[in-house]
């Protein structure tokens, strides 16, 4: 047993925002998929006020050694998300994690507002990948903007905060320190890293229908090390580690440089077992460590 943020885990690996989708792993493997759950805690995609159609298509861009998403965050809003997926989620025996999103402070202290209503959700994973709307700046990627965020969303709920940070920032240590300053109970990182690719033959035209995406998967993986490395050694809450894991070795590498949850993303897409092989190559790797 693994404990994070007062919540008991079974194991370390848990899956990230947006890249597990349990309904459609449920048509792959059936009621088995809820009898014996791949992760430890269940994170939702994010969540937002209003309901989002997403970006305009194509969404994805194979890179080498990973994939650019410009996919925009679809999501049926919080109305939706209460009334019908909660229970759904709720159902799979693992805490649940509902990432939300807001443009604004006020945004996310309505959404942070609703979704601690349900007792169903264990701690809130806030996705401050977003650009404000004042600013244009995204809210996450500057220490004051965070410290601001956390000032009035903190207050509103005893159940734990989770900043899940950008890496698209000049010193992500500095505001994984901003946040656990403001009162989160853990930081998660690292997100996307804003990035884009040209259609083929295509005079400089974009491929993405959003223009540029974020990239994800193997590719990123030296980069999460580094900014999971140097935000574990900053602060003393809990730090969930993503970027690029594919394998147990992977998911050990970012536990030895201070996480102490790891979570695995674009390799479900590949894999939609690599959540239950992970986890199991993790064990394997933990027991091999200690005989
Ligand atoms: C298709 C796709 C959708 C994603 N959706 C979300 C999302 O809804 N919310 C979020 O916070 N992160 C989202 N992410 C980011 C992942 O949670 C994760 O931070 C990132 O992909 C790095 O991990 P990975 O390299 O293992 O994929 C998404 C990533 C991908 C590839």
């Amino acid at each position: 047993m693994i404990e994070f943020c007062g919540i008991e885990l079974e194991h370390q690996v848990i899956n990230a925002s947006g890249c597990f989708d349990v309904l459609a792993a449920r048509q792959v493997f059936g009621e088995a998929l809820v009898e014996r759950f791949p992760f430890a805690a269940y994170v939702s995609k994010t969540v937002t006020l209003a309901a989002r159609a997403g970006n305009p298509p194509p969404r994805l861009w194979e890179s080498a050694g990973g994939m650019i998403n410009s996919i925009g965050l679809p999501n049926p809003g919080v109305e939706v998300y209460l009334a019908h997926h909660v229970g759904e989620y709720a159902r799979l025996g693992v805490p649940l994690i509902t990432n939300v999103m807001g443009s604004s402070a006020g945004e996310f202290a309505e959404l942070v507002e609703r979704v601690a209503e349900r007792e169903e959700v264990a701690a809130i994973e806030l996705n401050v990948s977003c650009p404000n709307v004042a600013t244009g700046l995204d809210i996450g990627a500057d220490p004051r903007g965070l410290r601001d965020l956390l000032a009035v969303v903190r207050p509103l709920t005893r159940k734990p905060l989770i900043v899940k940070l950008t890496p698209n920032t000049a010193d992500v240590a500095a505001c994984a320190a901003a946040a656990e300053a403001g009162g989160a109970d853990a930081v998660s990182l690292i997100n996307t890293l804003r990035a884009m690719s040209l259609a083929p033959g295509g005079h400089g035209r974009p491929w993405l229908g959003g223009r540029t995406g974020g990239l994800s998967g193997p590719a990123i993986r030296a980069i999460a090390l580094a900014q999971v490395a140097s935000v574990a050694a900053r602060v003393a809450v809990p730090v969930v580690g993503m970027g690029g894991v594919s394998s147990g070795a992977d998911a050990a590498e970012l536990l030895e440089v201070g996480a102490r949850l790891v979570a695995v993303g674009s390799e479900s897409f590949r894999d939609p077992a690599a959540g239950s092989r992970v986890a199991a190559e993790l064990a394997a790797h933990f027991a091999e460590n200690a005989a």
